[in-house]
């Protein structure tokens, strides 16, 4: 049995694999439009979104195979109290696999605990959203063609962003990755991020306070939205909201040959006349997500079929308590699991430092 909970549960040849398969569907639609005939996606979405949940919609539909589950918890038996491990029990008797989104950080992998189908995280609170980072992969590729040797300018949320998170660490596998964060001191990336995935892998990062200065730099501008849902103290939603914004001006800066990418929604932070400038790739991208949603859940069925694919639980049980109140092993009967790394243990629902 094979999850997606982190981008780092698949090698960079697994990736190389599903971007590969994603570029064959995009060539040959025709030769995909069966391929999960009498199969069942469930979409489990306890918290808002578009993209995610109707590209995983769209490409199980593509794919000949067919779609249930709730877009809202509270459509579901969920709101009498039901736990997520409960669910996705239920679930198993009707899906074959299953896409998660929760608001709870480590809830897809409270669910990979007892699921007997393959559960693929489609974004836990701040946490982490690796098949947006698929959809960033497979977009980067086709914008620029490789994945290699490239500056990525990341800008806004990257203290909540979860993106971000999961970009940063699939990226840093690559050769001679560079990152420059551009974000108010509200909103700086964690560091756990940046002490044990940038610095343990040797990656070079600076931080800046503007776009104008860096936007030269950059192969690929990544945008944020400032999220408001995140956000206890509205007053600093407010200060910080509109910190960065793209605009034509600023793009007259940037290279010929680079990429304006956001995950969306986008609220303020790229002006509308950035849409047509060639280099904005961020409608493409959406695009890209249900070719990469469509390929995952291919080699996901694909690898539970021939049972040679481990997903490994990390972490062992301790009488210990995460300090993440949004953390799935403070908010449902979730065993508390933590690891070391690097010198600190961190719980492995949310990567929390414990206590
Ligand atoms: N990019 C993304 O996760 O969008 P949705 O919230 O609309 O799914």
């Amino acid at each position: 049995m094979k999850h997606l909970i982190d981008p780092t549960d698949l090698t960079i040849g697994e990736i190389s694999e599903i971007i590969a398969l994603a570029e064959d569907i995009i060539a040959n639609r025709e030769k995909y439009s069966e391929v999960c005939r009498g199969k069942k996606l469930a979409t489990l979405f306890y918290e808002p979104s578009t993209r995610t949940r109707l590209s995983f919609t769209a490409a199980m539909m593509e794919l000949g195979g067919n779609v249930l589950g709730f877009a809202d918890a509270k459509s579901s038996s969920v709101s009498k109290g039901e736990t997520v491990q409960d669910t996705v029990r239920v679930i198993n008797c009707f899906a074959d696999i299953i896409a998660m989104r929760h608001k709870v950080e480590g809830a897809p992998l409270a669910a990979t605990e007892v699921s007997r189908t393959p559960i693929i995280n489609a974004g836990d609170g701040s946490h982490s959203h690796p098949t947006q980072t698929m959809t960033d992969l497979l977009t980067i590729k086709r914008e620029l063609g490789t994945l290699n040797n490239l500056t990525i300018g990341l800008v806004g949320d990257l203290k909540y962003g979860r993106t971000v998170h999961s970009l940063i660490k699939a990226m840093t596998r690559y050769e001679n990755t560079k990152f420059i964060l551009i974000a108010p001191p509200e909103l700086a990336l964690p560091d756990y991020i940046k002490h044990d995935v940038c610095d343990r892998y040797g990656v070079e990062y600076r931080e800046s306070n503007d776009i104008e200065s860096v936007i030269g730099d950059v192969d690929i501008l990544y945008m944020t939205r400032v999220q408001q849902e995140r956000f206890t103290d509205l007053d600093e939603y407010e200060r910080v909201k509109d910190c960065f914004v793209l605009d034509a001006e600023k793009m007259r800066f940037a290279k010929e040959r680079m990429a304006v990418l956001h995950p969306l929604p986008r609220v303020n932070e790229i002006a509308i006349d950035v849409d047509s400038d060639p280099r904005a790739a961020y409608f493409r991208q959406v695009e890209n997500g249900k070719f990469v949603r469509m390929a995952l859940i291919l080699k996901l069925l694909e690898w539970q079929k021939s049972g040679d694919k481990e997903f490994t639980q990390h972490g062992t049980a301790m009488n210990c308590k995460c300090p993440n109140p949004l953390c799935i092993s403070n908010l449902e009967p979730v065993r508390p699991r933590f690891e070391h790394s690097e010198g600190v243990v961190r719980c492995v629902y949310c990567e929390s430092q414990a206590e």
